[in-house]
């Protein structure tokens, strides 16, 4: 088992540590290297992808990742912000679909905005394109137009193949589940769209266990507030995935409890929390841990068919809550609010427990 360990930016670092901790308890054969990127790869080498971090990647066979990013990122040109890093690699290692599942702990239900009756068995999974559409179409820039003025645009592309190997990969992750899947698209204005919706179609007919259906971005945005119970699995493209997967984080209360996972044609896979950076509360022992340890249980399952061990850490979170220990982020009233650090350690204790 060897693992980069990729912590990035702001609070990356910190609850990258504790999965780490995590993982020297349940693997402890594993063998990690730690490598620079985002603006620590910048700070390191000077770029947000230092060649000495891809090759990790490349050797490695499977990532963990914190978060990337600095405040004001988008007045940074794009060569140099930190977010680069993670777009290069998830292009180079051809990631290209993002596992996002947003699930309700029981004992989080009073921690969500919404009404509790309605995120109350949320149980979820965003399937989100990561190589394609306008995050890497071309052609991309700045230009000027007639009137003298400066124009910024990007293109939204998808080929065919891109967008049969992320709804199969998400056919086959709705057949495992409740055999429900929803394509989220912009077919009624996007010809990008309009060519999703049919490929899309097309693959379903390979799958006809599994019940397809189709929503614009809009509709299904306004759905997931509404009646987010109401979907099993969602496959979307890069831009509205990114967008939706924020959102159905937050059913859960807080975006500091989601996992996910990224993955290709092989085992491979670079496993992050949903969140960012976070550099207003960086450094402060205040971040959540949770969902990077939770990551750290898809990277177990996925990447190393270790479902008994990523069961393990996953009951052990689920021990933590039901304990009463908090972070600030998901504080309620009777409970106890931790830091960081000894939320790492709160789960590595559960886990000892389970194990004794
Ligand atoms: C995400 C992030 C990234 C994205 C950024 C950091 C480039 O928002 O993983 O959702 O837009 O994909
Ligand atoms: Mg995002």
């Amino acid at each position: 088992m060897k693992i980069a360990v990729m912590p990035g930016d702001g609070i990356g670092p910190e609850v990258v540590a504790q999965a780490v901790k995590v993982l020297r308890v349940v693997a402890p054969h594993a063998e990690t290297e730690e490598a620079a990127i985002g603006e620590a790869g910048i700070q390191a080498h000077g770029v947000p992808l230092p060649q000495p971090t891809l090759e990790l990647a490349r050797k490695a066979d499977a990532i963990l990742f914190g978060s990337v990013g600095v405040a004001d990122e988008a007045d940074i040109p794009r060569e140099r912000r930190p977010g680069t890093g993670l777009l290069q690699l998830r292009e180079a290692l051809t990631l290209y679909a993002n596992f996002r599942p947003a699930y309700m702990f029981p004992e989080l239900i009073g921690a969500s905005t919404l009404r509790p009756e309605v995120v109350d068995g949320l149980d979820i999974v965003i399937v989100r394109e990561l190589n394609g559409d306008v995050y890497f179409g071309q052609p991309r820039g700045f230009e000027t137009n007639e009137a003298g003025e400066r124009v910024g645009f990007n293109t939204m592309r998808y080929s065919e193949s891109e967008v049969e190997r992320v709804a199969r990969a998400a056919f086959e992750a709705a057949r495992r589940r409740r055999g429900k899947l929803c394509s989220v698209d912009k077919a009624n204005v996007l010809e990008a769209s309009q060519l999703w919706r049919e490929v899309v179609t097309r693959v379903g007919r390979d799958y006809k266990d599994v019940e397809l259906s189709h929503l614009f971005v809009d509709a299904a945005s306004m759905m997931l507030m509404r009646r987010p119970k109401q979907f099993d699995v969602i496959v979307t493209g890069n831009i509205f995935g990114d967008i939706l997967s924020d959102a159905a984080a937050m059913l859960t209360g807080s975006i500091g409890m989601l996992p996910s996972a990224s993955l290709g044609y092989n085992r491979k896979g670079l496993y992050e929390p949903v969140h960012g950076s976070a550099p207003d509360i960086a450094g402060k022992d205040i971040a959540n841990p949770l969902a990077a340890i939770l990551s750290l249980a898809m990277m177990l399952r996925e990447s190393f068919e270790m479902e008994a061990a990523a069961s393990r850490v996953e009951k052990s979170v689920r021990a933590v809550l039901a304990a009463g220990y908090r972070t600030a982020d998901i504080q309620q009233e009777g409970t106890q609010c931790i830091g960081t650090r000894d939320m790492g350690d709160a789960v590595v204790e559960a886990l000892r427990k389970q194990a004794a």
